[in-house]
Formats: structure tokens, C-alpha cells, sequence
């Protein structure tokens, strides 16, 4: 099988598996690769030109597109003869099937079509009434991502929790048809009490720490309080929606999605990967410590491989804005073990300024620079609170995360260990991914 990988409207590369074989490769047209000097990261950082590629980092990269857990089940069941073990499809055509199907609008830039299709369309866009959101919530279970191969709707997008994807145009939500952008992500509270209400609060805190500009919000959706957030991979031309290029973390290392929690240290891999492709390195390495030490203060457990991204401008690489950050600390059943250890410490409840001062040295960034970052973070959070609107503050869980997070706040200026959960009750070894799982299934 063949597919064409399209980074907006222009064809870069094309992708290739034998039929039952379980590699994968990926090209560069000719064209593309003597426009850019070797080594240049444009679909990926672990897929330079000119290429060809490794076929385990092909992999990777194609299989980070695709959506986890129960979401990948079910599209894998509606495309015949996909077959997944251990949550990943089995083989590598197994993967382009699953692209070629759902691929048309994806994390990024991308766009998957089978080979030789020509330009993607521009697709269409169709408004939605309220009965209609509350519909796409409603059949969620069914229809991944708010895919629907019956009428064209062929999205893709990473994560183990509940989404789907909407455009906003001229103040309305519509259903983004046949490969057109969409600008939002929609997460609906499903399995994690008032989850949208958690992220919406946390994002707000990161705005005001300025790691991220982008809106969040919640909304009403059917029965649903949903999470809203405006893409950081698109932006509005006139009355043209283009795409951004953007790949995450374990893409940009070739890991795949099923190790997403196996990263390592943050030091360890992504700051390497940074000081080899980023064109600043040193702002950029500054900015992941920023989101790690941001989220190791909000009592963020989940800071895997894939929360945490690069945007790629036709090779200049820089990180992405914070997103999918969430005081997990509030969930009594989670273990409080951090996606990616920081220093010596993998517990949130133990991580303190020293380890975090010790993971900034590993990554190459002074001791000197990261303690006043740590400071700025402090300050940054706590007027952050101070400002909150008062809608926003009232009841759980939003009490709770801000004392939670005042409290992490000065243990890490008195340099004491952060600190563990508000509540005391029986903490488990599973992960966010594990429990969701867990909890679609009862
Ligand atoms: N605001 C955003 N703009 C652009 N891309 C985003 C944004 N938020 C998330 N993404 C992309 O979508 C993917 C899935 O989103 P997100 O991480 O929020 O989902 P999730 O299901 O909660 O993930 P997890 O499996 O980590 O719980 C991310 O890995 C990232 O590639
Ligand atoms: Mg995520």
C-alpha cells in the first residue's frame, strides 16, 4: 500500500509497505529533499531529509497520528481487517489502512491520502445546532475523533481520552467535511470528575505563566460540561484556515505511542533533541523546562512523551505551547508517578526545587537561570490565582486545585517536597490511560 503525505497543500513525501510485511517506509519526493539542506526536519525530526527513512521512526511517526485506547478499538473495528494487539495496530498496513481512512485531518499539518489522489480538497464546513452537539457527545462511543466515514468526516488525532474535533466559523460550531481544518478540540468530562473544569482552570494558570496564548474554555455540550481548546497547529487567514506543522515528542524521537511513558527523562531526550535541531536551542530548552516544572508544581502526573510537542516551520524547530495539562493530584486513584521522572525523583508528592534545579542542569540549562524561573513560576501562579474571575474559583474541583497548587507553590519556595495528594485515600500504581480504560469498560 501507498499513501501521500501532504504537509498542507504540498506533497512531500510518499509512504510505502509491502503487502504483509511489517515495515514501513517513508520518502521524500525527489523535488522536495534538494530544496532543503540535509537533515532538515520537515514532516519530523526523526524523519530528515533527504532520506529514506528508518522504518521503525516511520512507524512511530505514522502510528502517533492515530488516536489510543478506545477510540483506536473502534475505528480499527469499522475498517475491515485491522487488526490491533497490545492497544497498536499489528502491522505496519495495518497503520495505512487506519490513515488511509482517517487521515485527511490530523495533528499538524498532515494530510494522508492514498497515493496518487491529488490536492486534498478544501472540504466544507457544516453548522451544528445545540441537538446536533449533543448528538456528536451522545454517539462519541461510536464515532472517535466525531468521525464518520458515511459523511466524510475522516479525523485522526492522538490520546487516550474522549475528543473530537469542531471548526469555529463566524461564532458558530460546525462539523469540519471531507478533509477541511478544523480550529478546536472538544473534550467532554467522561471519565474524570469535572476533568474539563480541571484542564480548563490549569491551561488558564499556564496562560498567566505565559507557556501558552491560546484560548481554552468550558461549555455546555448535551449532558456533557466540555473542555474547549483552540488549536495551536492552525491559524486564520481572511477567511482561510491554515494548518501548522506540529508532531509530538515521541514522534519526534521515533518512539511509539505505546511507550509514551517510557520517555525518560525529560534532561535525557527531549533537551538532546532540542539542541540538535531547535534554531535557538537555548530558548527553546527554557521553554520545556517552563512546562515541566509547570507541571510538576500544578500536580500534573501526566507528562509523557506525547504532552508535549514541537511546532515545525518548514524545518525551524521550536517547542509548542503547553496543552493537556490537568491537577491530576485531585484523583485519589491515580499514583501520583509522574509520566517522566524529574532529577532523581519519579513521585510528585516527592519531587522538590532541588530535583527540579538538577533536572535543568542535566538539560543544560544554568542553575542560576532556572531557580529565577522557578521563582517567576511561583510568582506567575500565584497571581495567576489572585486574578482568577470568581465563576471560575467557586466549588470542586477548582477549590481544591487552587489549595492544592498554593500549597505546592510554597513548599517550593521553602525548598520542601511538594507534597501529596489533598486527600487521603488508597493510591493505585495506574496511570491516567490505564484508568480510563478501565472505567470505558465498566
Ligand atoms: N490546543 C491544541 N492545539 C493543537 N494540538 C493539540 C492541542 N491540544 C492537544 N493537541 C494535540 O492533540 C493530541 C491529543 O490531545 P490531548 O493530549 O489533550 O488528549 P488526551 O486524550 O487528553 O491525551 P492523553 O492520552 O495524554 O490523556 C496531543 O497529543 C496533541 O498532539
Ligand atoms: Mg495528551
Amino acid at each position: 500500500m501507498e499513501l501521500d503525505l501532504w504537509l498542507g497543500d504540498r506533497r512531500v513525501a510518499r509512504t510505502t509497505s509491502r503487502p504483509g510485511g511489517r515495515t514501513v517506509r517513508i520518502a521524500y519526493d525527489d523535488a522536495i529533499a534538494a530544496q532543503y539542506e540535509a537533515e532538515t526536519p520537515l514532516l519530523s525530526c526523526s524523519l530528515p531529509t533527504p532520506g529514506p527513512s528508518q522504518p521503525a521512526k516511520a512507524r512511530a511517526f505514522l502510528d502517533g497520528l492515530l488516536p489510543e485506547g478506545r477510540a483506536l478499538e473502534t475505528v480499527a473495528a469499522q475498517v475491515r481487517n485491522v487488526r490491533l494487539v497490545d492497544g497498536a495496530p499489528e502491522t505496519t498496513a495495518d497503520t495505512m489502512a487506519l490513515l488511509a481512512e482517517y487521515g485527511r485531518e490530523c495533528a499538524g499539518a498532515v494530510v494522508v491520502l492514498p497515493a496518487g489522489s491529488g490536492v486534498p480538497s478544501g472540504g466544507r464546513y457544516e453548522q451544528l445546532d445545540d441537538q446536533a452537539l449533543s448528538a456528536i457527545v451522545r454517539d462519541l462511543p461510536q464515532h472517535p475523533i466525531g468521525t464518520d466515514l458515511a459523511r466524510d468526516l475522516r479525523m485522526s488525532l492522538a490520546g487516550a481520552q474522549p475528543k473530537f474535533l469542531l471548526a469555529r466559523i463566524d461564532g458558530r460550531w460546525c462539523e469540519a467535511v471531507d478533509g477541511a481544518p478544523s480550529t478546536h478540540i472538544i473534550k467532554p468530562t467522561t471519565a474524570w470528575a469535572h476533568s474539563a473544569r480541571n484542564e480548563a482552570l490549569v491551561i488558564g494558570l499556564g496562560r498567566a505563566c505565559g507557556l501558552t496564548d491560546h484560548d481554552v474554555w468550558t461549555e455546555q455540550m448535551g449532558d456533557s460540561v466540555v473542555l474547549v481548546a483552540e488549536r495551536f497547529d492552525r491559524r486564520t487567514d481572511g477567511s482561510i484556515i491554515v494548518r501548522l506543522h506540529q508532531e509530538d515528542m515521541c514522534q519526534a524521537l521515533g518512539i511509539r505511542p505505546a511507550d509514551k511513558y517510557q520517555i525518560g527523562r525529560p534532561s535525557g531526550r527531549m533537551a538532546r533533541l532540542l539542541r540538535e535541531f531547535a534554531n535557538s536551542p537555548r530558548a527553546e530548552v527554557s521553554a520545556l523546562f517552563g512546562q515541566v516544572a509547570f507541571r510538576a508544581v500544578v500536580g500534573d502526573e501526566d507528562g509523557h512523551g506525547k504532552n508535549y510537542s514541537l511546532l515545525l516551520d518548514d524545518g525551524r524547530v521550536r517547542v509548542a505551547p503547553l496543552y493537556d495539562s490537568l491537577c491530576t493530584l485531585i484523583y485519589p486513584e491515580l499514583s501520583g508517578r509522574m509520566g517522566a521522572p524529574i532529577g532523581a525523583q519519579v513521585s510528585l508528592a516527592k519531587v522538590d526545587r532541588a530535583a527540579l534545579l538538577d533536572e535543568a542542569r542535566a538539560m543544560g540549562f544554568p542553575a542560576s537561570e532556572a531557580g529565577e524561573a522557578l521563582d517567576e513560576l511561583a510568582a506567575a501562579l500565584r497571581s495567576g490565582i489572585e486574578r482568577l474571575d470568581d465563576s471560575v474559583v467557586a466549588g470542586w474541583p477548582s477549590d481544591t486545585v487552587i489549595e492544592t497548587v498554593l500549597a505546592r507553590v510554597d513548599r517550593l519556595e521553602s525548598g520542601q517536597r511538594l507534597g501529596g495528594k489533598p486527600t487521603k485515600r488508597a493510591a493505585s500504581s495506574r496511570t491516567l490511560d490505564d484508568e480510563t480504560a478501565r472505567r470505558q469498560t465498566l
